[in-house]
């Protein structure tokens, strides 16, 4: 039997931070760290001000202020955490490859693979390692071979490899974690699938527990964000029919929604999905396929992106169509720029690509979110007009913290992101100070057209027929 004292996890990202602070709320006799290599996220995490924390999650400042110091801390001592460590959570960040063999398809496993090796040379004792991370199918294997042909492997060195994916959701991370449908547990060493077993049944009921083998735990992982994601391009592949046809997608989704078979949830039409997983995950099962000659099966999962990066591009398309064709000297207002609401996380966010070409076509854009930060939008829009060839020495976006500020002089304001904030904007004080004409596109369908066009403001919402 396997006893679990003290817990070290991999990677203080957006999984990392928020579990383990769960799990050290229900588990007060375990002593856990987490650590990483990148000093200013551990700092961030070791603030006295709990707004700074590195990841915005509703509910986290509060457990992180009853936790920290108690039983769960933050550092950057990768190695002397390990060597402590009976269990080693691996959390840490698996990107598509961006060159060589796969690149754009599969997920970079250097962060995996160079955590298996520090924790082969490391570990001492008997140390279960759990691959958090979303992985491709057979992860696992890799992290086998590392730990078990490894030089350092000794007679008082032994390991135990399982799968345990993550299934919170961004700005729910919380509740999805307290309260989860169910964990999975991949495995084939009995011992060590009790012992994280025994972690969990701190707070989770027993039945909420499943038990696979290693590959069956990764691939359903994969599996379950293909399928939520698959529904999302399925709803917008029918609010563009909407569109067309003068039916509304919000009506359409109720009435679907109510067959038991099809339930409610995951079937709000949008720019299209983001955050750091569907995609990825959707490419590398359309990796594993096409490995496996499966193409029909790559073929048929692939569509699930090209359809989501279309939903984005059509929604720039009918932006420029309603301003006349032209964006030059324009001014747009970009309501959000999180990949949804309740984060600050922008990675794979529709709100890039769409203020990318909007700024392509020579639009300014002045950009408002509750939560994300000048810094990181720059990080995915450059503010040089040259980089998008347009000669002019003035930057081609800003970043207003000010929500009514973004819309002084605008032609237009795009809303990209539903933060409640939005649903609740004063379209008198709006109608003040903008150029006239003027157009709301609405593309997460949060406003009510009835305020809006009694201003006098042209109005686009996504899905909705009756547009004009
Ligand atoms: C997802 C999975 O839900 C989670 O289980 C997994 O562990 C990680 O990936 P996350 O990326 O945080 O979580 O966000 P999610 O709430 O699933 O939303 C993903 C994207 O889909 C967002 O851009 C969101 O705006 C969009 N979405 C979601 C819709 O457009 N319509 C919907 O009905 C639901
Ligand atoms: P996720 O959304 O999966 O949590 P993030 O990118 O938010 O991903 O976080 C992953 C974290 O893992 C980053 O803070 C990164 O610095 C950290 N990391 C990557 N490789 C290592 C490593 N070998 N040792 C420690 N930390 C690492």
């Amino acid at each position: 039997m396997y006893l679990i004292k003290k817990i070290c996890c991999i990677g203080a990202g957006y999984v990392g931070g928020p579990t383990m602070a769960v799990f050290a709320k229900n588990c007060p006799d375990i002593e856990i760290e987490v650590v990483d290599i990148n000093q200013i996220r551990i700092n961030a995490w070791n603030s006295d001000d709990l707004t700074k924390l590195p990841v915005f999650e509703p509910g986290l400042p509060q457990i992180i202020k009853k936790v920290r110091g108690r039983n769960l801390n933050f550092s950057t001592n990768v190695s002397n955490s390990i060597r402590e460590a009976d269990m080693v959570f691996i959390s840490v960040n698996t990107p598509i490859k961006e060159k060589g063999v796969g690149a754009g398809e599969t997920s970079d496993l250097r962060w995996v693979e160079s955590c298996a090796r520090q924790i082969s040379e490391i570990a001492e004792g008997h140390t279960i390692v759990v691959e958090k991370s979303t992985l491709p199918v057979k992860t696992a294997q890799t992290i086998k071979d590392i730990l078990f042909s490894s030089n350092y492997q000794t007679s008082e060195k032994s390991f135990s490899v399982l799968s345990n994916p993550e299934f919170l959701s961004e700005g729910t991370a919380i509740r999805d974690l307290e309260e989860p449908d169910r964990v999975l547990i991949g495995g084939d060493d009995d011992e060590a699938i009790k012992a994280l077993n025994d972690i969990y049944l701190n707070w989770i009921p027993q039945e909420k527990l499943i038990f696979t083998n290693l590959w069956s735990s990764e691939l359903s992982k994969l599996t379950a964000n293909a399928f939520l994601a698959q529904r999302i391009s399925s709803i917008n592949s029918i609010s563009a029919i909407c569109e067309v046809t003068g039916a509304d997608i919000k009506d359409v989704s109720f009435a679907i929604g109510k067959d038991n078979r099809i339930g409610s949830k995951f079937l709000k039409s949008g720019p299209g999905f983001g955050g750091s997983c569907f995609k990825k995950d959707i490419l590398n099962l359309v990796y594993l396929a096409k490995f496996y000659g499966l193409n029909e099966v790559a073929g048929y999962w692939r569509k699930v992106i090209e359809i989501n990066s279309w939903q984005q591009k059509r929604i720039y398309e009918i932006v420029v169509e309603k301003l006349f064709g032209n964006l030059v000297d324009k001014k747009i207002a970009i309501l959000g720029f999180s990949f949804k609401e309740n984060t600050n996380d922008t990675r794979e966010s529709p709100a890039i690509s769409i203020c990318r070409n909007l700024i392509n076509e020579g639009a300014f854009l002045s950009i408002n979110d509750e939560k994300v930060t000048e810094e990181d939008i720059e990080k995915s829009l450059k503010k040089d007009n040259f980089v998008y060839g347009f000669n002019k020495n003035e930057p081609c976006w800003e970043f207003q913290s000010n929500l009514y500020s973004a819309f002084e002089n605008a032609h237009a304001v795009i809303i990209l992101t539903s933060w409640d904030k939005y649903k609740a904007i004063d379209w008198e004080r709006v109608s003040l100070s903008v150029k006239s004409p003027f157009w709301v596109f609405d593309t997460r369908s949060i406003l009510d057209i009835k305020n809006i066009q009694d201003l006098g403001f042209n109005f686009w919402q996504l899905g909705f027929g009756n547009n004009n």
